[in-house]
């Protein structure tokens, strides 16, 4: 490959014989008499390489070369100078430079620096796509075990909803209405999975209530209301030995708390419930408001807005609702 060269100099007849010397040996060549038009030129086009002179009038070679490298940082550098000391050599190395060109010069000397830059454009090309080729193996196992790990959650809400009648699909439901709403209150794309995740694991501790009791048609009694009530606690149990998910029992535990104190299990209000969980509480009663159960029938989209506005500031956090009656309209302009 023909190497693209930047020669600067700013003296004509060293950049006149040095170009010679250079088309000579099958480089293309392009001269710069100066910073500014050394930049310019940089800006413009991509090289290779630079030969930088030590002494540039007013400026040094590495003052520029600092410059040139922040318009491309890929351009490798040989500086050339007449009178090398072992400061300037040190200062060239410590700011990244390929080589170092002794004034006079012969073509051997240039052959070499050319071959020595091209061979570390090289290995660090090679050393790019070796990790860009990890970077992908890495994402691509990485969202392998996102999707199993999904699976697992959905696979395990299902077993609860399959007990619990007419629930069928309602955490899926929660999961994408809290990561929604949670979308819409900023927060980051790892706290999205995580609220994700929480919603579709949130009622897991019905797992641990009788079918008699989760299949009642008639009234509970107190007894039965308060074993119904111990789902959060039982869905903590229940997860608590799965150390990835400890971040996610908080919202599971709280749930069914309510910002005017009046839930359970712990009877916290406002802000001292967990965020995930007054965003899992919004989306559960919105989601059981617009789907059928077995003794009703689903209310319209119109009805749950209006029944989550009643119960802003009371049973649900008010932010949280706005936040929810937002994506619900996002979602009515979309479906027209
Ligand atoms: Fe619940």
């Amino acid at each position: 490959m023909t190497s693209k060269i930047l020669l600067v100099d700013d003296e004509a007849r060293i950049r006149d014989v040095l170009s010679c010397m250079l088309t000579e040996l099958g480089c293309e060549v392009k001269t710069a008499s100066g910073p500014d038009e050394a930049l310019d030129l940089v800006g413009k086009e991509s090289f290779h390489m630079a030969f930088v002179d030590n002494l540039l009038g007013p400026v040094e070679g590495i003052e520029l070369i600092g410059q040139l490298s922040k318009v491309d940082p890929d351009l490798h550098f040989v500086i050339m100078t007449g009178n090398p000391n072992v400061e300037t050599a040190i200062n060239a190395l410590k700011k990244g430079i390929s080589d170092f060109l002794r004034k006079p010069f012969r073509i051997e000397d240039l052959l070499v620096s050319i071959d020595h830059v091209n061979r570390k454009r090289d290995l660090e090309q090679q050393r790019k796509e070796m990790l860009s080729g990890l970077e992908l193996k890495v994402r691509e196992k990485t969202d392998e075990l996102k999707q199993t790990y999904l699976s697992v959650l959905v696979a395990l809400s299902r077993t609860v909803e399959k007990r619990d009648l007419g629930t069928y699909g309602h955490s899926m439901r929660v999961a994408d209405m809290s990561a929604r709403i949670a979308a819409k209150l900023g927060f980051t794309a790892e706290a999205i999975e995580d609220i994700q995740a929480a919603s579709l694991l949130h009622d897991i501790g019905k797992i641990g209530i009788s079918d008699f009791i989760l299949a009642k048609k008639d009234r509970l009694d107190e007894e039965e209301k308060a074993v119904i009530k111990s789902h959060p606690e039982k869905g903590v149990e229940i997860l608590k030995p799965l150390m990835q998910l400890s971040s996610l029992l908080p919202a599971i535990l709280y749930h069914h708390e309510r910002y005017d104190g009046a839930g359970y299990p712990a009877g916290l209000s406002g802000e001292s419930i967990p965020l995930m969980a007054r965003i899992i509480a919004v989306a559960d009663t919105y989601d059981a408001i617009i789907s059928n159960r077995p003794y009703r029938n689903a209310g319209t989209v119109e009805q749950a807005v209006t029944e989550l506005t009643t119960c802003s500031g009371k049973q649900l956090d008010p932010l949280v609702v706005s936040t929810c009656t937002e994506v619900v309209q996002d979602r009515a302009d979309v479906l027209g």
